[in-house]
């Protein structure tokens, strides 16, 4: 499809070199995902090489002293992330003999693991084509395709998720996600993003009728 394939084209001259993006090894895609969950990806990089340095692999995590966990997450706040993370990797440690799960159905059982992290992880890490819907790319498809239904409405997380998952590049769903969350993340910015430089701003709905401020809508809570 032209959409992802244009995605895909911006994303190879334009991507950010991130530690992440060049392993497909699971424990270490899930780390910064955890951590990139609430938090920017500058503030984050320092963590997850702290992290990986003292843990480098899962079972170096089950094992932590859980008052040490916590005290390398300082500063990130949520602290529950790191708990859960801790439980996770306990519960593969149990499970799975210390083998960090890369089938979605299999992640999305663990603590702390919702559909993003799981289509995250599985993606970037077996290829497994589930579509990742964050902020960034309910971003992205609400401006592109005109949709005003809210992204935080049930109805609305359902109608992206189809939208997601029919766009989703089935020959290699992992570099389309992370192509279009960086996409997301540099091109079509929440605010005053350079769309005379976007390479689909002829097909974006936003750009042709006004309405790049306006989308993605977000119901009060
Ligand atoms: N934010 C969440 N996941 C990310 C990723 N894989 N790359 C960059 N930013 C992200």
């Amino acid at each position: 499809m032209a959409f992802a394939q244009d995605i895909i084209n911006w994303y190879h001259q334009h991507k950010r070199e991130l530690p992440w993006r060049s392993t497909t090894n699971p424990y270490v895609i899930w780390l910064s995902e955890i951590i990139l969950q609430q938090t920017r990806v500058e503030q984050g990089l320092p963590y997850f090489n702290r992290f990986l340095a003292k843990y480098p692999t899962i079972k170096d995590f089950a094992q932590a002293n859980e008052d040490e966990l916590l005290r390398l997450w300082q500063g990130l706040g949520y602290y529950s992330r790191a708990r859960n993370m801790h439980k996770a990797a306990r519960m593969i440690v149990e499970k799975h003999q210390g083998i960090f799960p890369t089938a979605y159905d299999t992640l999305i059982q663990l603590k702390g693991i919702g559909a993003y992290t799981a289509a995250a992880i599985a993606s970037f890490s077996a290829n497994e084509a589930k579509a990742v819907v964050d902020g960034n790319v309910f971003r992205v498809l609400a401006r592109y395709f005109g949709i005003a239904e809210p992204i935080n409405s049930p109805s609305g997380k359902k109608l992206f998720g189809q939208l997601a998952d029919e766009l989703l590049d089935q020959q290699d769903p992992a570099t389309y996600n992370q192509a279009i969350m960086e996409f997301g993340a540099l091109q079509c910015k929440p605010k005053s993003p350079d769309c005379g430089r976007c390479p689909i701003h002829l097909g974006c709905y936003a750009r042709k009728e006004n309405k790049v401020d306006f989308l993605p809508v977000k119901m009060k809570a």
